[in-house]
């Protein structure tokens, strides 16, 4: 069910060995480059060490690849690096329900992102803001100085924009947002930088004090926007009608709308299809989260990223919205082998591109587990694949696997202490 390569063999079907094979006869990747993505080869420890302190070496996680997956019309094949057992398995067979449907389409936004400025110590914030404001164009000339080749390639600052902030603090003090495009760059160097950069102009207009200069990774300027149309007659199954299920997840997406505490389940399980390409491509997952869940609570309230609804003609139609803050260049994705070959694999050729696959597979992700949550329940499924977990935990090996795996369910009882009474009498 995870998926299906043409008419021969289905690629879940397939040895490790086979599966590279199959990927290599596509010519998207070289051998070298698939070997990078599979672990075989990929980020030593003497380029880690050039990544960040004290390394010891490198830390592996399972590499899947998603199948079935159609975004704006493209045929795509998906790295997901992920720990967790059903993750994959259910963002390719939703992805082969929405392709009944003609596939994801998907936008993204300009890449828009936001540097904050904190300036203190003002006697009148007003005036300071006023100062801000009507000499922006200078601000922003000087900003775009910082990078002369991301002007060129058409980013740089856009804008800026003042407020007035109280909080709890005793006066008044103000924050500047500098508006910067960021290109294909997740950007947080050049916001950064920008935002260094302007300081000594900032502090002599407003007579204050610059304190905080950081990007927000509240990145609402920075959208990825995903939606998918499931025709009825795909979403039957087992004893469910396909009114069932469609009516099930729209009632699903209801209670995550009204309720925090279904929200944030609801939200996780988008951030499982979410943060397996973000890491696969080597970008700053705990930015993407940080963003995702304060977008969540934009109006004051955390609610769900997703929406679900019955289309005009009876169909599912799903539709997700998040900040979207990745980049194809610089840090871990140009550094990481790994990484650099999951870019490729995706065929990508802008940030956009990357964000606006990374939201098709975080609504994947969703319906796969609303679709489960209001029908049969999430355990059936998950259990199959975790009982193989619990296996190896107990001690299998080799075919011993699937063996012990196959015994647990068919018992109903996924538990390490069965799953070592089962080789205990295997070994007799
Ligand atoms: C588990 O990793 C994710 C789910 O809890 C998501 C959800 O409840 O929607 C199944």
């Amino acid at each position: 069910m995870t998926g299906e390569t043409g008419p021969a063999r289905k690629f879940y079907e397939m040895s490790i060995a086979e599966r590279l094979q199959f990927l290599e006869s596509r010519g998207e990747l070289t051998r070298e480059e698939l070997l990078s993505l599979s672990g075989e080869t990929g980020l030593s420890a003497a380029q880690a060490d050039k990544m960040v302190e004290n390394v010891i070496g490198t830390y592996a996680l399972p590499l899947g690849i998603a199948q079935n997956f159609v975004v704006n019309g493209r045929e795509l094949l998906i790295p997901m690096v992920v720990e967790e057992p059903s993750v994959v398995a259910g963002a390719s067979f939703m992805a082969k329900l929405v392709r009944a449907g003609g596939g994801f389409t998907a936008q993204a936004t300009d890449p828009l992102m936001i540097g904050q400025m904190q300036i203190i110590g003002l006697d009148d914030v007003e005036s300071a803001r006023r100062q801000v404001l009507e000499n922006k164009e200078r601000l922003l000339a000087e900003a775009a100085d910082v990078d002369p080749m991301l002007n060129r390639l058409g980013g740089g600052p856009r804008d800026i924009e003042v407020r007035i902030v109280q909080g709890p603090a005793p006066k008044p003090f103000l924050v500047l947002h500098l508006i910067f495009d960021v290109r294909d760059a997740m950007g947080a160097n050049a916001i950064n930088t920008a935002t260094e950069r302007l300081t000594p102009l900032v502090e002599s207009l407003t007579g204050g004090r610059v304190l905080l200069r950081i990007l927000s990774n509240l990145a609402d300027r920075r959208l990825g926007r995903a939606r998918c149309e499931i025709p009825l007659e795909v979403l039957a199954f087992g004893e469910y009608s396909a009114e069932a299920v469609r009516d099930g997840v729209i009632q699903a997406g209801w209670f995550a709308a009204a309720d925090p505490y279904r929200a944030a389940t609801h939200n996780k399980g988008i951030m499982n299809g979410v943060d397996a390409v973000v890491l696969a491509t080597g970008n700053d997952w705990r930015a993407v989260e940080a963003g995702a869940h304060a977008y969540a609570a934009r109006d004051g309230r955390y609610t769900s990223l997703s929406t679900w609804n019955q289309a005009a003609n009876g169909n599912l139609a799903g539709m997700l919205e998040m900040p979207m803050a990745v980049g194809i260049v610089g840090g871990a994705t140009r550094v990481h082998p790994a990484a650099r070959a999951a870019i490729k694999l995706l065929g990508v050729k802008t940030a956009g591109e990357l964000a606006e696959i990374i939201v098709s597979v975080g609504l994947a992700q969703n319906l796969a587990a609303l679709r489960a949550l209001a029908t049969e329940g999430i355990q059936r499924g998950h259990m199959g694949l975790h009982s193989r977990q619990v296996a190896i935990a107990a001690g299998a090996e080799g075919s011993q696997v699937d063996a012990v795996a196959a015994q647990l369910v068919a018992e109903g009882r996924v538990r390490l202490e069965r799953a070592q009474e089962i080789l205990k009498d295997w070994q007799g």
